[in-house]
């Protein structure tokens, strides 16, 4: 089988989530034997349609463009048993790569008008391949992917054959070691696979796609503290991810958020510990975490018996988070105070990051 995929994301160098999700599906698709060609049209010169209708008239399936699309794109996607066309969701739907692409193909139907079950449309002029919608968005719901939906399904019909929509997308890319993270990688693939074999995407396969991942408040003070570094620090997405940035706390409830999405469980197998922060300055007030065997449990307050009670101004602590001061740096001149086993303090640099 030939399968065609389309992505249209402009992102590039392992950036881009719609690449993540694609390649997933790919490789099932290729371990059952399929011939696929990626063809990213972000890179490629693909004029807008402007609606002449020299195709439907003069030379008939043919667009008066010579560019990639006429030249390579149209003609590989009419020649393939399945195309995957893969999407950023942008402003709720295709982004405009897509868009771009999906005018121009045009040519493949005739200009009559033909009533089919109430609808009209145009009569095929050559028989398009099916299709597999694929599309990643920003905003954690589903529901975001409705109308990209209905227009996938409204345009393409029974040639639809799946749709696999990840919500959360810029989060979920974070968490790839996350067990249920990598259940959903794993099932794209399996999707890639039955896709091949059966020409659809099992309602199993399509169950585990579709849990959700991750939790949408913890989601959104992640996002928030994310967006405000960037901003602070005038950095892009791309130039906070090259320095290897950390975002910054603004509250400790953002605190007690970011060590929990911070905490590597592998890091803490067979260490048990608790930590007490007593905060003063801008923010101040009391949490603890306790970390159990790759487990970690948050709170305000105070815990009981915390192996360790770090002392310190907020804004201090901040800084060390996001590594403008040096913790032992800051230990050594006071600048914070520490009860308990220091051995503790040691281990926390190594079970976040
Ligand atoms: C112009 C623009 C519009 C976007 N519109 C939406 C949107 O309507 N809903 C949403 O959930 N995410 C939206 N996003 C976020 C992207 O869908 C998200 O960042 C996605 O992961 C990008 O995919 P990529 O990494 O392959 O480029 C938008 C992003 C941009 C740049």
């Amino acid at each position: 089988m030939k399968v065609f995929a389309i992505n249209s994301s402009a992102r590039v160098g392992g950036q881009s989530k719609t690449e993540l999700i694609l390649n997933q599906l790919i490789k099932g698709m290729k371990e059952e034997g399929a011939e696929v060609e990626v063809v990213n049209i972000f890179k490629k010169k693909i004029n807008y349609c402007v609606g002449c209708f020299t195709c439907w008239t003069k030379t008939p399936g043919n667009c008066v463009h010579l560019d990639d699309m006429s030249k390579e794109i149209f003609p590989k996607y009419m020649a393939s048993d399945l195309c995957i066309m893969a999407t950023p969701l942008f402003h709720y739907t295709v982004n405009a790569n897509l868009k771009t692409f999906i005018e121009r193909t045009l040519p493949f139907v005739q200009p009559f008008f033909e009533l089919k079950n109430g609808i009209t449309r145009h009569p095929l002029r050559q028989e398009p391949p099916p299709v597999v919608s694929v599309s990643v968005a920003g905003f954690p719901e589903y529901s975001v992917f409705e109308q990209l939906s209905a227009y996938m399904n409204y345009l393409y019909g029974k040639r639809l054959k799946a749709e696999i929509y990840i919500p959360g997308a810029e989060n979920l890319a974070q968490k790839l070691t996350d067990p249920i993270v990598k259940s959903i990688l794993d099932a794209v693939t399996q999707g890639g696979r039955e896709l091949i074999k059966n020409k659809t995407i099992s309602k199993g396969t399509m169950k585990t796609i579709n849990t959700p991942a991750i939790d949408i408040k913890t989601m959104s003070a992640i996002v928030n503290i994310y967006w405000q570094t960037c901003i602070d620090e005038g950095v892009t997405p791309k130039e906070f991810k090259k320095l290897g940035m950390v975002p910054r706390p603004d509250s400790l409830e953002s605190f007690l958020v970011l060590m929990k999405e911070g905490f590597n469980p592998e890091k803490s197998q067979g260490f048990k510990g608790c930590y007490q922060f007593i905060f003063s300055g801008e923010q101040e007030g009391d949490c603890y975490f306790t970390i159990n065997n790759g487990e970690i449990h948050c709170s305000p307050g105070s815990a009981v018996e915390p192996n360790i009670t770090i002392v310190t101004p907020f804004e201090l602590w901040m800084d060390i988070v996001t590594r403008k001061a040096d913790g032992p740096q800051m230990f050594m001149e006071q600048k914070y105070k520490v009860d308990g086993d220091l051995n503790f303090l040691i281990k926390m640099g190594e079970v976040f990051g």
